[in-house]
């Protein structure tokens, strides 16, 4: 079995990725043979978009396990592999999809006694992991979309659309079903400094689905909320942690405290497998920092002086107060967070 979709495509023997870097003036796909390149791929956010890296990363864990040393035994392909693991593990801290994918894989590994049938079983198991992101953000999705009114305008931040999944999109997927139940919707775009995700591929997205999108600066998101603008926010997230403070794209914490502050629903769409209950609340969560030079340049302009000091976290942390909901596929999380996250992964629906 193959899979297409704008973002990825697997070959069956390599990943072709949409080199997101280049969106939107350049469409050019990345072919990645070998687990090495995935991987780069991921750390230099060719893919990107917690949901898109761990199907990504699935894909070269299975490019891993074609590349294992031919006719080899059991305990070093099993060495080789833990390898394959690390590299790929080893590329963004934050998004916690990355590593709930490789432990889907890893365990699938394990629970495999017939070897010549390693490879075909991982495939399949990535397939099944890029398929059903697939389906678990159309049920978001339509979570999401009774949140909001029959005309609403909607702010969102960074990228959570098909692109930073393997389609459709959490925080998009609410606003693609909200649409597609004939709401009329508008959205406002934060540019999302320094990476521009919203910038480049947001709006790109939404131009291409014919969805009303006004973009701004992040300084503007402020001035848009006071102003009655926009009526909710609905951002992704990048880990979930068990009392339901929520790592998302640096910029993303301001914006929920602007939405407190004047009242409007702050939402977060995430799959379960955002969620990470093994961290107890935000504080725990690695945020990554990233190059200098995503701050010091724009689009490969330098703007900023020579030898000046600069900080780059890519994530933050919003606490789960300022959260009104967290829709998911099993269902919409409201406060107390710590109880009914806890009931969504332990108890079912
Ligand atoms: O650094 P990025 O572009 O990988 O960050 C992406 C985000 O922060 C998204 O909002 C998040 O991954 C959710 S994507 C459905």
């Amino acid at each position: 079995m193959k899979l297409k979709t704008m973002t990825m495509e697997w070959t069956g023997n390599s990943l072709k990725l949409v080199d997101q870097r280049k969106l939107p003036h350049v469409i050019e796909i990345v072919e990645c043979g070998s687990y090495h390149q995935v991987a780069e791929a991921i750390r230099e956010m060719i893919v990107r978009g917690a949901p898109a890296i761990g199907a990504a990363a699935a894909f070269g864990y299975v490019l891993g396990a074609m590349e294992s040393p031919e006719n080899d035994d059991i305990s070093s392909i099993k060495a080789h592999m833990r390898n394959v693991y690390k590299k790929l593990a080893s590329t963004r801290p934050t998004a916690v999809n990355l590593f709930w994918a490789l432990n889907r894989m890893e365990k699938t590994l394990t629970e495999i006694s017939d070897l010549s049938q390693m490879i075909e079983t991982l495939e399949q198991e990535a397939l099944r992991i890029a398929y059903e992101d697939i389906e678990i953000n159309k049920t978001i999705g339509r979570y999401g979309a009774s949140l909001l009114k029959e005309k609403s305008s909607v702010l969102t931040h960074c990228n959570a659309g098909a692109l930073a999944t393997v389609d459709y999109g959490t925080a998009l997927g609410v606003i693609r079903s909200a649409v597609s139940q004939g709401k009329k919707i508008k959205v406002y775009v934060d540019e999302t400094r320094p990476y521009l995700q919203g910038a480049r591929l947001t709006a790109w997205e939404l131009l291409q689905e014919g969805i009303p999108a006004t973009l701004i600066t992040d300084n503007m998101a402020g001035w848009v909320i006071k102003q009655k603008l926009v009526d909710a926010v609905v951002v992704g997230a990048d880990r979930i942690a068990a009392n339901g403070d929520v790592a998302n794209k640096i910029g993303t914490y301001s914006v929920a405290v602007l939405a407190n502050r004047n009242k409007i629903p702050f939402y977060v769409a995430a799959p379960v497998s955002t969620i990470d209950p093994e961290i107890k609340s935000g504080s725990e969560i690695p945020i990554e920092e990233r190059s200098h030079s995503e701050v010091t340049h724009v689009n490969g302009v330098k703007i900023a002086p020579e030898g000046i000091g600069v900080y780059n976290p890519a994530f933050d942390v919003t606490e789960h107060e300022l959260i009104t909901a967290i829709i998911t596929e099993r269902g919409i999380i409201r406060p107390p967070y710590k109880e009914n996250i806890a009931r969504i992964i332990w108890g079912g629906k």
